[in-house]
């Protein structure tokens, strides 16, 4: 039997929908639109491509979306002084800094610069320890997004064991936080490049999801039987036969894997489009807790 297509881009959209609704109490409440502040420093292509997408999907749910654009050369200290004001005004709800800076910044830095009640990207250590130990906080809109498909889908995670491949503070780490906790009640392996026996650890995966970063580097071999599998790779790959030069692919190797699962997210599609619904539904929450609503 062919697998499930998990379908972000419905959830995504109905969850927009949504939210919508939402904003528009919200300004009915308050007479005001949640901001956002769309932050990119540089010309990373895949960046400025990311940043577009985010500000059309505040323009579809009336989110009014502040855009701000730095120079790699403007260096540091501009960044942080427009973080600092941005914290200060009442008409930005959330700050977004896209990842990743250029070359000589400091990541960490700036993301703790950020007010943590604005961090709708929940990347500061503030918002991540909260919801580590089970607390209100923003949750990182990614891992957040994986969470909401796996339960919009039916997918049953207590119990299940969770094999998540990549640790970054982006997606792994903080996918395992939210994996754990009470109600959710998932076994989780943080897997990465120093993991003995990879493949061994994939094939015990109920659930196996791929956030390393490398093209279709899940082959079948390495999935279970009857696994559900979620990626949340987006990678550019060089296909001369596509009218851009490229072609998007995940961290699956879609063909040898699909056979096996029994669901998995397709990309593009899946997990990507969750990742902007997260982020608007965190800026709506940080725009009515602001108003006190
Ligand atoms: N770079 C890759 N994913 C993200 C994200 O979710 N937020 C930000 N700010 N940068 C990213």
């Amino acid at each position: 039997m062919p697998p499930t297509l998990i379908d972000g881009k419905a959830m995504s959209d109905s969850l927009l929908l949504e939210l919508t609704q939402t904003v528009q109490q919200f300004r009915a409440n308050t007479g005001r639109d949640p901001g956002l502040a769309v932050v990119l420093v540089g010309s990373n292509a895949a960046s400025q491509f990311y940043v577009e997408a985010k500000k059309r999907a505040c323009h579809r749910v009336g989110i009014t979306s502040y855009d701000y654009r730095l120079a790699a050369s403007d260096g540091q200290g501009a960044l942080l002084e427009l973080i600092d004001h941005l914290n200060q005004d009442p008409d930005i709800h959330g700050i977004l800094v896209q990842l990743p800076l250029p070359k000589g910044f400091d990541e960490q830095l700036v993301i703790e610069r950020i007010q943590p009640s604005k961090d709708v990207d929940g990347f500061h250590p503030m918002n991540l320890g909260r919801v580590f130990q089970g607390l209100s906080g923003f949750r990182s809109c990614t891992p957040y997004g994986v969470v909401r498909l796996l339960e919009h889908q039916g997918i049953a995670t207590a119990g299940a064991h969770v094999v998540i491949v990549g640790r970054s503070n982006i997606v792994g780490k903080p996918l395992a936080a939210l994996l754990v906790q009470k109600g959710v009640d998932a076994t989780v392996t943080l897997a990465h490049s120093k993991t003995r026996h990879l493949s061994h650890v994939t094939q015990s995966a109920d659930i196996l999801v791929a956030a390393i970063g490398v093209p279709e580097f899940i082959t079948g071999a390495m999935v279970k039987e009857g696994a559900v599998v979620i990626d949340v790779g987006i990678n550019r790959i060089e296909d001369r036969r596509q009218p851009k030069g490229y072609r998007i692919v995940g961290d699956v190797d879609f063909d040898s894997v699909s056979p096996r699962c029994s669901a998995i997210t397709p990309v593009p599609g899946g997990v990507g489009p969750m990742t902007i619904a997260m982020l608007l539904n965190n800026t709506v929450e940080a725009a009515r807790s602001h108003a006190g609503i």
